[in-house]
């Protein structure tokens, strides 16, 4: 396995591993809006670290959740993404928090046929040597968060085997920081709750990032399914600058009358039951 971090023109290899194969039609322009987010982002100090795997013997590997995938699917030029970690200085990220000089990680994915073998370790270990000139890194995790009922999404247990300690929580999102020596701890920018409403339509904010390509494919599936019924007032509101993160308190997720019902990426599955229970 060989890490390391990707020049402005190697971005395919950031977001190859975000889209499952035989989804990739689909998320097309998701897809090319995630690598002109990146692009843009490197000005402001964005890294992504990737692990690369070499093709091996196989032609077909199991992709956990898909099938059986072939090593052409997965792989770019001969090699194979196999997992990545996207992180940027802490007072350009477009999540809410606030803090200085820390690396804040956006993500960390390995792709599932390559679960358990130690890449995620690699990528952490790597990542904490590169910013071990900063004051600490931090990150918002999940505890218990069980993203398609299949993965822990951000998994707090996770980053707490690397020495990462909690600082700030928001139900069960937690703002864990790894201390180098001196950092000050970071604090979460959260969401103003909204009180009961009146009005006959539903108020309903659904964030979502270029950052991620399945949130755009959210937005989409959201609008064209429920923008026009009489019930909802829906809004898109896209957080790709920290300003407009500062002003809600998120980046990605679903907001009802100002109440907070998702403060993560929610999946398709599970908007579509909220929006219909409206
Ligand atoms: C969490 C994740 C990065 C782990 O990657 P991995 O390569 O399977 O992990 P490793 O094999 O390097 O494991 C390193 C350690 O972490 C532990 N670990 C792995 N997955 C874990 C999980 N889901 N929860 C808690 N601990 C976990 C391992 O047991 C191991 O500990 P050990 O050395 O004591 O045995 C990976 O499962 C993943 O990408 N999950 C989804 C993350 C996500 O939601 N990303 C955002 C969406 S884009």
């Amino acid at each position: 396995m060989e890490i390391r971090e990707l020049e402005t023109d190697e971005l395919d290899y950031a977001v190859l591993p975000c889209v499952d194969p035989g989804f990739k039609r689909t998320m097309k322009q998701g897809i090319s809006l995630r690598k002109e987010f990146l692009m843009k982002m490197k000005k402001e100090g964005l890294s992504v670290l990737v692990a690369f795997e070499d093709e091996g013997k196989w032609e077909k590997i199991d992709y956990p959740g898909v099938g059986e995938v072939t090593l052409e699917e997965l792989s770019l030029k001969g090699k194979i993404p196999a997992g990545l970690i996207e992180y940027v200085p802490i007072e350009k990220t477009i999540f809410p928090v606030k803090g200085e000089n820390l690396a804040f990680i956006h993500c960390i994915w390995v792709i599932p046929p390559y679960w358990k073998k130690k890449v995620g370790q690699a990528l952490m270990e790597n990542f904490m040597t590169k910013t071990s000139h900063l004051s600490g890194s931090a990150v918002i995790a999940y505890e218990r968060e069980s993203w398609w009922g299949f993965f822990d999404y951000m998994p707090e247990c996770f980053f707490s085997k690397f020495g990462f300690k909690e600082v700030g929580r928001n139900g069960n999102s937690v703002l864990m920081l790894k201390n180098y020596g001196n950092a000050k701890p970071p604090a979460l920018i959260l969401s103003r709750t909204g009180s009961a409403s009146s009005a006959k339509r539903a108020k309903v904010e659904f964030f979502w990032s270029t950052q991620c390509s399945y949130s755009w494919w959210v937005a989409k599936l959201v609008a064209k399914e429920f923008g026009k019924t009489t019930k909802v007032d829906l809004k898109l509101i896209n957080t790709d600058r920290r300003k407009t993160v500062q002003k809600f308190g998120l980046t990605f997720g679903l907001r009802i009358n100002a109440n907070t019902i998702f403060n993560r990426m929610p999946s398709w599955d599970e908007v579509k039951k909220v929006m219909k229970s409206i």
